[in-house]
C-alpha cells in the first residue's frame, strides 16, 4: 500500500518524499505544477497531478493509499486561491478523498500559534484545517512546527539577503519576539517516524528544534554563518506595517506582508526537548547547519527585497 503526500514538490515536501522513500515506504506525489516532478527519479515516485482545490483530480490520485501526509499550504494569499480556499477548504478535499482511498492515518502540518482568532488570517486558517483533520474520521496526527529551516526556506535566506545588503540590518520592531527554528529534514524524520507509530494517532504536537531564539538572535546566527559582523537597526512596526498595506496593492509578491509583520507578536515557541521526547531523536541546531546562506549574493538580497525569490537559492 502507498503513502500520498500533497504538497511533495515543495520545500518540506521533498524532504519527506525522500525519507519515505529511505524507509521502505512506496510513495505517490501529488504534483500541483506538471514538470516539477522531475526533481524525483521517476523509477522512485509514482506521481498524479491535481489541486486540492479540485476534488475530481483528487478522487483519480487518492485510490488505495495506506496513509496520507498533507502538506500543502501557502504563506500569502495568491489570485485565485485564498488562506481559506487551501488551508480549510483544500484540506477538507484532501480528508474526503483519503476516506475514498481507504487512509487509515492522515498526518497533517499546521503551524504552532494556529489559533481560533480571525485577525491573524494565515493562522486562523491553518487552525481551520486542523479542525477539518480532527473531525475528518481518519487517525490523524497533527504537526504544529515552529518556523522550518534548510536549503531553499525563504525565512532564513531572506535574512541572509538583509545581511548581504545593510551594514545595520533593518529589523520591525523590538525583534525580541521568540521563534524554535526546527531543520526541516528533522521534521520529514519525524513524520517518517510517526508512520506506524499506533500512539501518536489522535495527538497534536507542537515542535521546535535544539534552540528557542529570538528574532535578533536569528539575525546574529545568520550573519556569523556569513563571517559577517553586524549591527541592527530597529525599525517601528506600524510605519512598516502601512508600508506592507502599500507594497500589498501592487506587487504581487511583496517581501513581507501585513499578516506576517502581525505574527511577530506571536511566541513561535514548543516545549523543549518535545522532538527527543516523542521521536527519540534530537534535533540539530541552526548552528553549523545553514552554510546555504553564503550562496545568497548581493543581487539575490536586492532580487528578494523587491519581492522574488532567486531561483537559485528556492526553486519555486
Ligand atoms: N516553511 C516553514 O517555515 C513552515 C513553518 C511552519 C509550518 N509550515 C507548513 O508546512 C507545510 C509545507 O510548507 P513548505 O514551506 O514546504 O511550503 P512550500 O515550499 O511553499 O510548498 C507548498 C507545496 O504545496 C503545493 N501546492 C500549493 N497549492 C496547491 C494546490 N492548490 N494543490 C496542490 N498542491 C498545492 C506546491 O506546489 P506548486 O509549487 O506547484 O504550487 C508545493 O509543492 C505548509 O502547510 C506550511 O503551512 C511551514
Amino acid at each position: 500500500m502507498v503513502v500520498l503526500v500533497t504538497g511533495a514538490t515543495g520545500f518540506l515536501g521533498r524532504r519527506v518524499v525522500h525519507e519515505l522513500l529511505e524507509r521502505g515506504h512506496e510513495v505517490r506525489c501529488l504534483v500541483h505544477t506538471p514538470g516539477k516532478e522531475r526533481m524525483f527519479s521517476h523509477r522512485e515516485v509514482e506521481v498524479q497531478y491535481g489541486s486540492i482545490r479540485d476534488p475530481v483530480s483528487l478522487s483519480n490520485a487518492f485510490y488505495d493509499v495506506e496513509a496520507v501526509v498533507h502538506l500543502v499550504g501557502i504563506i500569502r494569499p495568491r489570485r485565485r486561491e485564498s488562506f481559506e480556499d487551501v488551508h480549510r477548504e483544500g484540506t477538507a478535499n484532501v480528508l474526503s478523498a483519503a476516506k475514498e482511498g481507504g487512509a487509515r492515518h492522515f498526518l497533517h502540518v499546521s503551524v504552532i500559534g494556529a489559533a481560533n482568532d480571525r485577525s491573524y488570517p494565515y493562522l486562523y486558517t491553518k487552525w481551520l484545517g486542523e479542525q477539518e483533520v480532527i473531525n475528518g474520521g481518519i487517525p490523524y496526527t497533527i504537526f504544529r512546527p515552529s518556523v522550518l529551516f534548510g536549503e531553499g526556506d525563504e525565512f532564513v535566506n531572506a535574512l541572509a539577503g538583509l545581511v548581504r545588503l545593510f551594514p545595520l540590518v533593518p529589523v520591525i520592531g523590538s525583534g525580541k519576539n521568540r521563534y524554535h527554528p526546527l531543520a526541516a529534514d528533522d521534521l520529514a524524520r519525524c513524520i517518517g517516524i510517526t508512520l506506524g507509530r499506533e500512539d501518536l494517532k489522535g495527538q497534536t504536537l507542537d515542535l521546535g528544534g535544539a534552540d528557542r531564539m529570538s528574532y535578533n538572535d536569528l539575525v546574529s546566527e545568520v550573519a556569523k554563518a556569513m563571517g559577517k559582523r553586524r549591527l541592527r537597526f530597529h525599525l517601528p512596526t506600524w510605519p512598516m506595517y502601512a508600508v506592507a498595506a502599500l507594497s500589498q496593492g501592487f506587487m504581487p509578491r511583496p517581501p513581507i506582508t501585513t499578516d506576517q509583520i502581525k505574527m511577530l507578536g506571536i511566541r513561535s515557541v514548543a516545549e523543549v526537548g518535545e522532538v527527543e521526547r516523542v521521536f527519540g531523536f534530537t534535533p540539530r541546531p541552526m548552528e553549523g547547519n545553514i552554510d546555504f546562506v553564503n550562496s545568497v549574493g548581493v543581487a539575490d538580497g536586492i532580487q528578494m527585497l523587491l519581492g522574488s525569490m532567486p531561483r537559485h537559492i528556492r526553486d519555486h
